[in-house]
């Protein structure tokens, strides 16, 4: 079965309202009459989605468990919908890396689902347990432990190592786990690989039978690189 590809900007803790990469731009680059064939989404920071709305979906980039309360500085699954948000993005290494286990993971995974928000649910190892031989174990066990009993969601693979660092995994390396991860969820589950994806590699990386789209930090920034990294899948 093919799924549809969704290529997906993660645009971190970078943009204000005078930013400059604008959706609107991106569909003056390529329109959305020429990408019928796959969705794009922008995860904007949180305080920016409310004013973007043109011709691509939107997603935030983490969100609490809870439905509301007191939890002074986060952002719930149903803040974000309120927002204009579509998807969401739990598990990030970034936030891993600030605490978020796996149980974490699960709970806002669930949340974004009661939201009716699709989870994009993140995994990687790091580099050491890369050398270890670790890898697919690692992710294997992640997403066990962070997958909720749920129909609709996307699996983004990001290598810790990868992320930010210019250093993209192989395609090999990349259709390995991937062949994994597929086995793991089966056939209906988007999966992303994410680390390092630009136009100059996108294309060696999308065409593999089991990367259904990229999480893009750096080069989803921009909208030419965006669309030209959207253009290759
Ligand atoms: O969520 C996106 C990833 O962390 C990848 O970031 O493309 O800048 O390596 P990067």
């Amino acid at each position: 079965q093919t799924l549809r590809p969704l290529i997906a900007a993660n645009w971190k803790m970078h943009g204000g309202l005078s930013w400059t990469s604008k959706p609107s731009d991106f569909e003056a680059i390529y329109p959305s009459s020429e990408r019928r064939h796959l969705d794009v989404l922008i995860c904007p920071p949180a305080t920016l989605l409310a004013s973007m709305n043109d011709g691509v979906f939107l997603g935030g980039q983490d969100c609490h468990a809870a439905v509301s309360g007191a939890h002074t500085g986060d952002v719930s699954a149903e803040m974000l919908k309120d927002a204009g948000a579509t998807y969401v993005i739990v598990g990030h290494s970034e936030r891993r890396a600030g605490g978020d286990t796996d149980e974490d993971v699960h709970a806002k995974a669930e949340a974004a689902k009661r939201a009716g928000l699709i989870p994009i649910i993140c995994v990687g190892e790091t580099e050491s347990q890369r050398d270890a031989g670790q890898a697919e174990h690692v992710v294997s066990e992640q997403i066990k432990a962070s997958v909720p009993d749920i129909a609709n969601y996307v699996i983004a693979y990001e290598p810790v190592w990868a992320i930010g660092t210019g250093k993209t995994a192989t395609p090999d390396d990349v259709d390995e786990m991937h062949n994994a991860i597929r086995a793991q969820v089966g056939p209906d589950v988007q999966l992303l690989y994410g680390g390092s994806v630009k136009p100059a590699n996108a294309e060696s990386l999308l065409a593999l039978k089991n990367v259904n789209g990229a999480l893009i930090g750096g080069a989803g920034l921009e909208m030419e690189s965006l669309a030209a990294i959207a253009r290759a899948a």
